[in-house]
């Protein structure tokens, strides 16, 4: 079984899917990372040369790609929950824990996070902040129907968001 991290971006899939990999020694893989060695693009041409659109096929079939392997720490993009069948191939062979933050430190975060600038581009017209307040409130629902278990990583360290997956992990396992 997968454990596969889902969630907005800047709620920290990344940094606990490393930590949690290196402590499971389990492989790691990042969704954004597997499309852009597989194109050979990264997400923000493939966005600039495709659209948002082509963007989620190719998301779409790297999500199928990715649910067929197992025992993997997936970090996937942020934007998977908005296709049923990504939802639906993840579920098949994983266990998904949403990661949630404030918008507040979300924008904080993405800010400081180099991956912005090649993988994160822009998905509405509206001011960074605005935009994370509204996707999220467009989300909502969908990350919360998607989920096994939800962790709120605003005010808790990495390493505590690594061992509360671990526990639960052994419940559910065991
Ligand atoms: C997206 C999130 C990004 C990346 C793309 C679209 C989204 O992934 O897939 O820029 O729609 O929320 P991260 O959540 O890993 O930043």
């Amino acid at each position: 079984m997968n454990i596969v991290l889902i969630g907005f971006r800047g709620t920290g899939k990344s940094t606990v899917g490393k930590l949690l990999a290196n402590r499971l020694e389990r492989d790691f893989i990042d969704s954004d990372k597997y499309i852009e060695s597989s194109t050979g693009k990264t997400i923000k041409r493939i966005f600039e040369e495709e659209g948002e659109e082509g963007f989620r096929k190719i998301e779409t079939d790297a999500i199928a790609r990715l649910s067929k392997m197992d025992n993997k720490i997936i970090s996937a993009g942020g934007g998977v929950i908005l296709r049923k069948d990504n939802v639906k191939n993840l579920k098949d062979n994983g266990f998904l824990v949403l990661l949630e933050a404030t918008p507040e430190i979300i924008h904080n975060r993405i800010a400081q996070d180099e991956k912005t600038t090649q993988q994160r581009p822009s998905l509405t017209d509206k001011t960074p902040l605005n935009e994370i307040k509204h996707l999220l409130e467009q989300r909502e629902n969908s990350y919360k129907n998607a989920s096994d278990y939800t962790i709120n990583t605003s005010y808790i360290s990495c390493e505590d968001v690594v061992n509360e997956i671990i526990t639960v992990i052994d419940k559910q396992l065991n």
